[in-house]
């Protein structure tokens, strides 16, 4: 189906031309205006990817609430009750699904749901990063996971930043690790250590995804009228830990002058 409306069923058959299968773990990226027009909207959306990923699966949605504004004298604050997230209507969707749970992370978190939803989420406030290891981010790779953009492109693909966490690259985050506060569910509030991204070292991501196509990680069709990629993460941040160890400007934008 290319035009007209677009519905749970027939964005599920695109989904399933693409690539995505029962039992997929997938984190979702996405723009939901790009689809075209879709009856039911962000709810359909999910709705379909939870009918292809099936019972076994789990789809990921990216919550983040990180702001320009963070850093180490003026470090995150996270409240779980209340703070939606700037990542779009299908992830504010997800977070009023009445099975979402939602990681407590003051910058990165994510909301789950299906079978690893729990263990997907569990502590990424005690992540060694927001994007490394203990993340959803890392768990999602290694547990076979994938990545699906809908109508967006890499700039948009927080595993980029799983890799340059893993390959240490200095620009991502301010040195160190910082206190920042975070609110659980019960309304208890705790101070958590975490390095603090900052937002002024433009990116380049979207510039390797020709690259990505060739080393037949990046699979590329349509959902609705939107462009669609879907690849594993394993791959995706294997393949751009080993660009960073070679050239550690790799991600970042031509002319930024600091790393
Ligand atoms: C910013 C971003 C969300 C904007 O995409 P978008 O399609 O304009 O916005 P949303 O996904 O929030 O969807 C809302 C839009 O859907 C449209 N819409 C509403 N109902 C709809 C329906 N039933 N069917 C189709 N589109 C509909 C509306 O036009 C609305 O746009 P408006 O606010 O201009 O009216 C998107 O470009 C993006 O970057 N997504 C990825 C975010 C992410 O994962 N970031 C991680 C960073 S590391």
């Amino acid at each position: 189906m290319t035009s007209g409306a677009f519905t749970t069923s027939s964005l599920a058959e695109d989904f399933r031309a693409l690539g995505l299968r029962d039992g997929d773990r997938v984190l979702v990226h996405s723009s939901l205006s790009a689809l075209g027009w879709v009856e039911g909207g962000a709810d359909a959306v999910i709705e379909a990817l939870l009918q292809v990923t099936g019972p076994e699966g789990t789809v990921v949605f990216p919550t983040l609430t990180g702001a320009s504004t963070d850093t180490p004298e003026n470090p995150p604050h996270f409240d779980i009750r209340h703070d939606t997230t700037w990542c779009g209507e299908i992830p504010r969707a997800a977070l009023q699904h009445p099975r979402h749970v939602r990681s407590l992370h003051p910058t990165h978190s994510v909301a789950a749901i299906g079978a690893c939803a729990e263990v997907l989420t569990k502590g990424h406030q005690h992540a060694v990063s927001p994007c490394g290891h203990g993340s959803p981010y890392t768990r999602l790779a290694d547990m076979g996971g994938r990545i699906l953009l809908i109508g967006v492109g890499h700039d948009s693909n927080t595993t980029f930043h799983t890799a340059e966490e893993l390959a240490a690259m200095p620009y991502v985050s301010y040195p160190g690790r910082h206190d920042a506060s975070v609110v659980d569910a019960d309304g208890k509030s705790m101070l958590v250590r975490s390095p603090i991204h900052r937002w002024d070292r433009p990116r380049c991501f979207e510039s390797w995804n020709d690259a990505l196509v060739s080393a037949d990680i990046v699979r590329c069709g349509n959902v609705g009228t939107a462009p669609c990629r879907l690849m594993e993460s394993k791959a995706l941040t294997e393949w751009l830990v080993a660009l960073l160890l070679r050239n550690p400007r790799g991600l970042l934008a031509h002319g930024t002058p600091h790393i």
